[in-house]
């Protein structure tokens, strides 16, 4: 058979035979690219992710410089706290939420809301990202799972310790279970919106999942998880579900039955593959974003032991353990783009 990008990706997150690995990069539209930066100095982040036209243009950048196996969706996972109601801006130093949420009567005021109508500028996104992409380069969709998201609407920032939301837990679980409660209907909703409008698999980023003991992950995050991934497997898509620093909780997150996961750079990619495999989950991942910075020929060795570590036993999609750095060399990326195409199928 005949690959291109499109079928390569979707062979490989389904554990099927493909000539060559896929390969794609977290945050691969960004600061790193200067056809980025020359369009990000006329237009603030949040414009770019608000206005289709935008989004597109950022969304193909990679894929002409690069040739992807798949894009991915230009936009981000704040996207779903505003819907909410929540002010979201970008100054400095990260994203800022606000009103934090902290109460039941906090969440009340939540807005529950129409995805269509509030998220609809990110569906035109996906309308016109498929149409400018072609048939033959996948388009990856998002969201952030609800733990994730939630640390945002609760810290009101980013955050080392996540001194509110991680007391809560303790504290306060009931009142933390109806907020994710309530984002898992939310991010159902927004990815069925996404997959209707064109995408062809989704991507849960649970970036702080790994904050969290295995138990308390389990009791809190892991079920509002489920959810999302029952129903939308249940409409047949195809999720990959990302969580950082996930070493102690790869059990669970099979658990949930995700068409892959993605692990990041701390992980033995053999060690997961092995587990992984028994139950027809498929990988994604994993080089540290700063080996991006090495040689051509240590990024080469490196894909090569990655796809050795993988060996066969269960699909695999070649990325970065998380998103590449803003400063990172394009080299870097070129070097592991051409060291994926020179691998032998599977
Ligand atoms: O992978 C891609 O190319 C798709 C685009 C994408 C972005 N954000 C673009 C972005 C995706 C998938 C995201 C998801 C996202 N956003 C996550 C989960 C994945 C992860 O990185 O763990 C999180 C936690 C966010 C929230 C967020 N948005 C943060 C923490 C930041 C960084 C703030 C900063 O200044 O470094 C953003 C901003 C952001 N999202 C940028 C991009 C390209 C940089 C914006 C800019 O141009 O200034």
């Amino acid at each position: 058979m005949e690959f291109n990008g499109r079928t390569r990706i979707m062979a490989a997150l389904h554990g099927e035979p493909v000539d060559r690995p896929p390969v794609w990069m977290m945050r691969q539209a960004g600061r790193y690219l200067p056809e980025y930066r020359a369009l990000r100095k006329d237009h603030t982040f949040l414009e770019m992710v608000g206005t289709p036209e935008l989004a597109t243009e950022v969304t193909l950048q990679p894929i002409r410089r690069f040739g992807f196996d798949a894009a991915i969706l230009f936009s981000d996972i704040l996207t779903i706290p505003e819907a909410m109601g929540q002010t979201v801006t970008f100054p400095k130093g990260g994203p800022q939420i606000e009103p934090v949420v902290r109460s039941t009567a906090d969440i009340e005021r939540l807005k529950r809301p129409d995805v269509e109508t509030s998220l609809g500028y990110v569906a035109e996104a996906v309308r016109q990202i498929r149409a400018g992409l072609g048939n033959e380069t996948a388009l990856l969709g998002f969201s952030g799972a609800p733990w994730t998201l939630a640390c945002y609407m609760i810290e009101g920032a980013g955050s080392k310790s996540f001194p509110n939301i991680r007391p809560m837990v303790h504290q306060d679980p009931n009142t933390l279970l109806l907020l994710l409660d309530r984002l898992a209907d939310v991010v159902i909703e927004y990815l069925l919106m996404q997959i209707e409008a064109g995408v062809d698999a989704v991507q849960l980023f649970d970036t702080w999942a790994g904050e969290l003991r295995r138990e308390d992950y389990e009791r809190i995050a892991l079920p509002s998880t489920v959810r999302i991934i029952e129903a939308l497997r249940a409409k047949g898509a195809t999720v990959v579900l990302f969580a950082k620093h996930p070493g102690h909780l790869l059990e669970s997150t099979l658990s949930a039955q995700p068409t892959a996961i993605g692990v990041d750079w701390r992980v033995d990619l053999a060690h997961a593959a092995a587990m992984a495999a028994p139950k027809g989950i498929s990988l994604q991942g994993n080089l540290d974003p700063a080996e991006l910075y090495a040689s051509p020929e240590h990024i080469r060795a490196r894909v090569e032991e990655m796809h050795a570590a993988v060996g066969g036993r269960t699909g695999w999609v070649a990325n970065l353990g998380h998103g590449i750095w803003p400063s990172a060399p394009i080299s870097g990326v070129q070097a592991l783009v051409s060291a994926v195409r020179e691998l032998a199928g599977a």
